[in-house]
């Protein structure tokens, strides 16, 4: 099926990302947002995000290591085509239409990207919410960095429509999509899933079956943890875990930037989920009351401003 009309699902770090980069590719994008204060705390995103693409594009004309794959094929762009794509960011950034109206959002989308908070009854209620407002057509993807597609498939009455399209943190420069169908999921869906993903500049890495937390998250998450775990049980501060990190490995950025960067609420909610964050002896009740506390002072990460660092 070809593919025009895309509504993303929630205005987050990676909503906002998923949108203006799929506007940017030239598709029809709309945002839905459960509150106006949501579509107030979407905007500055999105002009972040715009502004990062302005620069980007600038700098390439005399600096070829501002390269990102998911902007330009390659690193060699002549300087009028890097201006037409300067205004074509200009053109996508107008061209979003955010929503808190559910029939405008969902009534005619050819694909649904859902990025709402990772929490499962939370996706649970959303699917059951909407399916019965999109057509036939619609394909269903839900961005969650943990839960299976077979989680959550019977909540979105189109199973064989209905996948994963799990994207990597700013997806501009780390421009995977991995995708992943459950054990209903249509060829034919999977495809055209695959080939989006491909046509919004990212490439798509095709996972065989199902694996929480896919290729990424499966190494990342369990990496991101014992970083955490280090901290919440006093082995040594923030700095000194990413220096351990950065300078052992040669690696450009420790645990806790790359945990600004995802995002502290992300992180929570992962380690708030597992049975082990219940106990108050548990590394994981420790982890999860150390991002908490930050999250209630607004620490969030870079989005905010500040998160275990300050930007
Ligand atoms: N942050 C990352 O690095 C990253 C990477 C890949 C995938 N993801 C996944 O993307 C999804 C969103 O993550 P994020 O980091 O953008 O989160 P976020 O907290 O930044 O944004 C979540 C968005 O969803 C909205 N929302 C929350 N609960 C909702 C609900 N019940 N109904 C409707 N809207 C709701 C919020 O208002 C916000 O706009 C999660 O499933 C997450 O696992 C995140």
């Amino acid at each position: 099926m070809s593919i025009q009309k895309v509504t993303v699902a929630g205005g987050g770090v990676l909503g906002s990302q998923i949108a203006l980069q799929s506007a940017y590719k030239g598709f029809e994008v709309t945002m839905w947002l459960r509150s106006e204060d949501s579509i107030a705390r979407t905007r500055p995103k999105l002009e972040r995000l715009r502004g990062i693409y302005e620069q980007t594009l600038e700098a390439l004309k005399t600096d070829p290591s501002a390269f990102c794959r998911g902007l330009t094929d390659s690193p060699d762009v002549p300087t009028e085509e890097l201006d037409e794509l300067i205004a074509q960011v200009g053109v996508a950034f107008d061209s979003l239409v955010l929503t808190t109206d559910e029939q405008e959002a969902f009534g005619e989308a050819d694909l649904v990207i859902e990025a709402i908070a990772e929490i499962i009854d939370e996706k649970r209620t959303f699917y059951s919410s909407i399916r019965d407002l999109l057509p036939e057509r619609t394909i269903l993807c839900t961005n969650s960095s943990t839960l299976l597609p077979s989680a959550m498939a019977e909540f979105t009455g189109r199973p064989e429509k209905f996948l994963a399209l799990h994207f990597a943190n700013n997806i501009w420069k780390q421009n995977t999509a991995e995708v992943m169908g459950g054990p209903q999921t249509s060829p034919g869906a999977y495809q055209a899933v695959v080939e989006f993903a491909r046509a919004i500049g990212m490439i798509p890495l095709e996972v065989k079956k199902e694996q929480p937390g896919y290729l990424l998250n499966s190494m990342l998450v369990p990496f991101l943890s014992a970083a955490e775990a280090l901290l919440a049980n006093d082995v040594a501060d923030v700095e000194t875990i990413d220096a351990a990190w950065m300078l052992g490995t040669g690696a450009p950025l420790g645990p806790f930037r790359i945990l600004d960067i995802v995002g502290l609420t992300t992180a929570y909610n992962i380690v708030a989920a597992s049975p082990a964050a219940q106990e108050p002896d548990s590394t994981a009740f420790r982890i999860a009351a150390l991002l908490k506390q930050r999250i209630d002072e607004g620490k969030t990460g870079v989005n905010a401003g500040e998160g275990f660092y300050k930007y």
